[in-house]
Formats: structure tokens, sequence, C-alpha cells
């Protein structure tokens, strides 16, 4: 493993180097990967293998999503996609455990019933075997025990892969049965598509994750905009404003920027007055929240995370409720608003889509329409088939840059590209 400077922290990696995927394939040359469940992990790990030259099945009931999509990918019944998951337990020496979480727990007494001596169980998350007294997830001692859990949703695995790239991941060792599951398990991270593989536990990863995801990623994230979007409401602004202010110009402009050079660069290279509000309103924001992260960690060490999860998405008829739920978000007007403002995003002009009138109320051409010169540019860029994305990538990343540089000063953005400079 490559050690690494995290910080001022020293931690191992285990890069492309030590794990190549000629190394990977080579170890894995005569297993066969039996991948249960076709959600979005299921579909990107299971494709990106199946690519990169290793032998795949694929385990997935029939009649839902997961079905059709596995059909439309190409997967054929009976030669390496089959509804019975017990068959496919039984053709495969690695066995990938990706249904959702509750359907693990379903599920189980149909894998456990057909595990044997020598397989790898391998999970994307720690949720069923750490919280086995919730799940009975307990996997027979004559098996490998492994976890390799992308940092990103299975679209981003798959999309990665074809843009060239990778995800990171993370990877554990729960149970070494045969003495290979390191090996086994480092390999089968890099032929999923993985960038960089760094160590954890079932227990951290499944801590992590869970406040990762309830917090800073989804849950925190969406009540932090929704307050700030209703609080700006409140006072008077129009739904275009608020939201623009809230979330377009974040997810737009400044996210990006944040991604490719961190939020010390962000706040570094914004306008004097952004900078100094930015570092005032920091520490109360951190203050304010602080206590509610740490319940949230609280939540999911002690198990009730799970323990709701298990109880709500298993029932037979979550699928209505969670719909019944979403279309509560859907339907509220900040997200309503949104989808007008993403359908005026320049590259969206093309198709105008929800909240984008063709005509006003009376018959008079709005201002979207009114402009033939720039929907002409964008008609002329955009260009049939798979180039057209990559035509418009340029033109929407100069547009963010574009944006972003209304808060950025002269001079700090001068400093941020040389220090970009120096980086590469
Ligand atoms: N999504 C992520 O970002 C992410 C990232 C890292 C790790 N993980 C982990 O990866 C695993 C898979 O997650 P996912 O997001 O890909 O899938 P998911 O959406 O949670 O699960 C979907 C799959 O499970 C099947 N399924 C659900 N309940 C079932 C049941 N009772 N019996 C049989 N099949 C059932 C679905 O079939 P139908 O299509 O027929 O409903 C579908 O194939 C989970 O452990 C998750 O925590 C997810």
């Amino acid at each position: 493993m490559a050690t690494m400077d995290f910080g001022g922290v020293m931690e191992e990696v285990v890069t492309r180097e030590e794990m190549s995927l000629t190394r990977a394939r080579s170890i894995l040359k005569g297993e066969v990967v039996g991948i249960l469940g076709y959600g979005p992990q299921g579909q990107g790990q299971g494709m990106n293998l199946k690519d990169n030259g290793i032998k795949v099945i694929i385990g997935q009931r029939k009649g839902g999503r997961g079905w059709q999509d596995a059909i439309q990918d190409g997967w054929v019944e009976g030669k390496n996609l089959f509804d019975n998951i017990a068959d496919v337990v039984d053709r495969s020496t690695m066995i990938e455990y990706l249904l959702s979480d509750a359907g693990q727990k379903e599920q189980w007494p149909v894998v456990s019933a057909h595990l044997r001596q020598g397989q790898a169980l391998c999970f994307s998350h720690g949720f069923s075997v750490v919280y086995r007294e919730q799940t009975q997830v307990v996997p027979p001692p004559g098996v490998d025990v492994v976890l390799v859990a992308p940092k990103g949703a299975g679209r981003t695995v798959r999309a990665n892969f074809l843009a060239g790239s990778g995800i990171n991941s993370s990877f554990a060792v729960h149970q070494d049965a045969t003495g290979h599951a390191r090996e086994r398990v480092i390999a089968l991270g890099m032929a999923i598509g993985s960038g960089y593989l760094f160590p954890t536990t079932f227990e951290n990863e499944v801590f992590s994750d869970l406040t990762g995801e309830r917090g800073v990623l989804l849950g925190a994230i969406a009540g932090l905009m929704k307050a700030q979007y209703e609080t700006l409401r409140a006072m008077g602004h129009t739904p275009s404003e608020a939201f623009n202010e809230t979330v377009e110009e974040a997810t737009q402009s400044l996210y990006p920027l944040m991604g490719k050079n961190g939020v010390d660069w962000m706040i570094a290279s914004c306008s004097t007055t952004a900078q100094r509000g930015a570092l005032d309103w920091s520490k109360r924001f951190e203050d304010a929240v602080r206590p509610v992260m740490s319940a949230l960690y609280q939540s999911v060490r002690s198990g009730e995370e799970t323990r709701r999860v298990l109880e709500t998405c298993g029932a037979p008829d979550y699928r209505e409720r969670l719909e019944a739920e979403l279309d509560g978000w859907r339907n509220s007007e900040m997200w309503k608003a949104g989808a007008t403002v993403r359908a005026l995003r320049p590259e969206n002009w093309a198709a105008p889509k929800s909240g984008v009138r063709q005509k006003s109320a009376r018959g008079a051409k709005p201002s979207l329409q009114e402009k033939p010169a720039q929907k002409k540019n964008t008609a002329k860029q955009a260009k049939p088939g798979p180039k057209r994305k990559t035509a418009n990538r340029p033109a929407s990343r100069a547009s963010q840059q574009k944006s972003a540089s209304s808060r950025l000063s002269t001079a700090a953005k001068a400093g941020g590209k040389q220090k970009q400079g120096r980086k590469r």
C-alpha cells in the first residue's frame, strides 16, 4: 500500500500502481462474480466488471426496474441473467450482495442456504453485517466476507468508468476464510472501476456512510437550502431570485469549483465582501449544526437509523408511500421554481421543459423565444449522438466560470490560477 499524507495524518491507500487492472484480471481469472441485484450499484459495478473482461452473471427478480435495465443493458436471460438468486449463488465463486439493504435482510435465508466453502461474499455497505441483530445476516465461517464501497452513486461508478477515470472506494475484510480475502477484494475493487481504494472496517464504513448521506451529502444540504429559500421568500424575494441565490449558483458555479480546488481556495478567491461574510457566518452555522451532527452520529451508531430503514423500506406499500412523500418535494414552489430555472439554462433552451411556456396567455412570445440568434448558436453547437454532450461541455464549463467570476476578485483569480498551475 502507498502511504500518503492526508492533512498531516499518514494513511495507507491502494493505488492502481499496486493493483493494476492487469493484475486484478489475473487474480479474478478463475472467478465467476455473481451480482445479486441490478439497482444503481449492481448496474454500474456489473457493467464495469464485464467491460473489464471479468466473468459476471446477474441475479435479479423479474417484474421490476432492475430486470428491465438488465435486459436493456444486454444481459441475456439464461446465459448471464437469472431471476433465481439461489441459482446465481450456486454458479458463482464471488457473490456481490447488491440488493437494497432491506432486500438483503429479506433474501438472506435463500442466499445463506446456498453459500459454500471458499466463496467470497462481497458487500458495498456494512449495513447488513454490522447490524446483524436487526438483519440476521451472519455469514457462515467458510466464506470470505469483504466489502468494497464506492464513494458515489452507481451512475457515477459507470459514468466515471466510461469517461476513463474512476471512483474512490473503501474496502474491508470482515472474515478471511481462504487466506486470499484481501487480494480478492482489492482486485474486485479495481475491476469495478475504482480509482484508488482506502482501507476501512465494516463498522466505520457504515457509520460514516449513514452519517454522510443524512448529513452534508443529502439531508443537511436539502434542509439548509429549504431554510434559506423560504427565508428569502418570506422577505419578499421572488422565487427565481431565491432559487438562483440558494441552489443554482451553488450547484452550477461554486460547488464545481470547490470540488476542483477546495473550499479553502473558494473562500480565498471570493470578493472581499463575500469572503468576510463566509468566514464570519461559517462559524455560526458550524456551532448551530454541530449538536445536530453529533445526535445524527449517535442515532446511526445506536442502530436507530437502520431500524427505521428496515421498518419503513421493507414494507410492502413502501414504494407508494415514498412516491407520495417525494411528490411533496416535487410539487413545492421551491423545486418547481428549480425546474423552470434549469429549463432556462442556455443548453436547455432548444427543448424548454416544465414551467417555460411557449406563448404567454395573450399569445405573445415570451422573451426566451425572442432570441433567435442565441437559439441558432445553441443549435449549431449541438451535434447529434454522443458528441453532443462533449460539444456542450466546454460551453457549460465556460458559463460556470463566468458565473463564478461574479464573486471572484481579480487578484484572487490570478492567485488561484497560479496555485492550480503549481499543483498540476
Ligand atoms: N446507491 C449508492 O449510491 C450506493 C453507494 C454505495 C453503496 N451502496 C450499497 O449498495 C447496495 C445496493 O444499493 P443500490 O442503490 O444499487 O440498490 P437499491 O436501489 O437499494 O436496491 C435495488 C435492487 O434491489 C432489488 N430488491 C429490492 N428489494 C428486494 C427484495 N425484497 N427481493 C429481491 N430483490 C430486491 C431491486 O429489484 P427491483 O428492481 O425489482 O426492485 C434492485 O435490484 C446497498 O447495500 C447500498 O447501501 C449504494
